[in-house]
């Protein structure tokens, strides 16, 4: 059904892919998903659309008048019904975290950290539905799973970027594409941030977009400094000091004062090490939106009934809302540490096999975490993650 590699076209491999295209070109991977099947109908995608935690969006085209509308989900299943034959694209965000089965696609892009994956977004288009022309702040893979899409993109350097007003989509005013090229299922297209595409559907079609994550500078500063807030800054205030004398002017800042309280915060925040550094950004990285959760197994399970799982089924497939992290130890005295969908759970140095092995997607093997589970903190981390829902109990996504 679901590849298990992404296969390059001759002369190609992941090194050579990383070191000419990525983040720089456009490429064409045609069959390199040959055979791909999807785990989904376009009538189970319209189910998900229509749950309040899933981001769902419907695009119409409706000619020169008024060029593509969007609507929000959740939807209600009367929408699918009134919708024209053609000329319109349902779109759902994060799909791989509510099917596991979709997230197993993202084992294939192991050519890549696994930080820098953001989700799979998954698209059905009647034909003739698009978004419109447009750009994305961040790298793509175009994954054409069903039916056929006809991509015309423009590679120029530096493309205007204006989009038309008063829309509640950015599409782009000036599209002046150089390639075209007709995807069918199992072909990819890799963009790069920055180029501008339009896919259209030439009958209906299924489409993954396989979107990387590229965090804002903004967002990791605003983070990091909060995380040094709350972990350094207590609870205490401003005091004047002992010798404040009566201002000759009431509303002057006093001079001293714009270096005394910087001096104080900096003091503050001079706690702020690597230690704390390395631990905020695996909380950050592995922290999941606020509408995506995982499902914790009800009532929880005794760590030998997890252990005794493991053995019977020799795997744990993971939860699709499951993020996983580590990061080794520098030193041998320091920790070695697993994030788990914001959660820092430390061990000492010596464990990132086993982590490396927790982490493993789609699914952790018996073979590869058993021999850890000997040492009771190895074994309690297991059973905390599954009792915390990050893998799939029997018979559920199977
Ligand atoms: C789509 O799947 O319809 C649009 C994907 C994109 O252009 O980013
Ligand atoms: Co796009």
């Amino acid at each position: 059904m679901l590849p298990r590699r992404l296969h390059w076209p001759a002369g190609l491999d992941a090194s050579r892919f990383l070191a000419d295209y990525w983040q720089r070109r456009p490429l064409l991977l045609p069959g390199a998903f040959a055979g791909i099947g999807s785990p989904m109908e376009p009538d189970e995608l319209a189910g998900l659309a229509c749950e309040p935690e899933v981001e769902a969006r419907i695009v119409q085209e409706h000619g020169a008048q008024r060029p593509w509308q969007v609507s929000h989900g959740p939807f209600d299943e009367s929408v699918f019904a009134a919708l024209p034959e053609t000329h319109w694209t349902l779109l759902v965000q994060d799909v791989d975290k509510h099917v596991p089965a979709v997230a197993a696609l993202l084992a294939c892009f192991d050519f890549l950290p696994e930080w820098r994956l953001d989700d799979i977004m998954v698209s059905w288009a009647e034909d003739g539905g698009s978004v419109g022309p447009h750009l994305d702040q961040y790298d793509v893979f175009l994954v054409q799973v069903q039916g056929w899409r006809r991509w015309r993109i423009d590679t120029r350097p530096s493309p205007p970027a204006d989009c038309l007003p008063d829309l509640d989509l950015r599409i782009l005013k000036h599209f002046q594409p150089d390639a075209d090229w007709l995807l069918g299922p199992g072909d990819v297209l890799y963009l790069p941030p920055g180029v501008p595409h339009w896919g259209i559907a030439e009958g209906p079609c299924m489409t993954w977009s396989v979107g990387l994550r590229a965090p804002a500078w903004r967002e990791l500063a605003a983070d990091w400094l909060q995380y040094a807030v709350d972990a350094l800054v207590g609870d205490g205030r401003w005091r004047d000091p002992p010798d404040t004398a009566p201002p000759s002017e009431p509303a002057a800042l006093p001079m001293t004062l714009p270096q005394a309280m910087r001096a104080h915060i900096d003091q503050l925040l001079a706690g702020a090490d690597d230690t704390h550094f390395r631990r905020w950004l695996g909380c950050y990285l592995t922290e999941s939106k606020p509408n995506i959760a995982l499902l914790p197994p009800d009532p929880p399970w005794p760590r030998a009934e997890v252990v005794a799982l493991l053995r019977a089924e020799g795997r744990l497939l993971r939860d699709g809302a499951s993020r996983l992290l580590f990061l080794r130890a520098v030193t041998a005295d320091a920790e070695d540490l697993l994030f788990a969908n914001g959660d820092c759970h430390p061990l000492p140095a010596g464990h990132a096999d086993f982590l490396a092995a927790l982490c493993r997607r789609p699914a952790l093997t018996a073979e590869a975490v058993l021999p850890w589970l000997d040492a009771a903190p190895c074994a309690d981390l297991l059973t905390h993650l599954f009792n915390a829902g990050h893998f799939l109990t029997p018979g559920v996504g199977d």
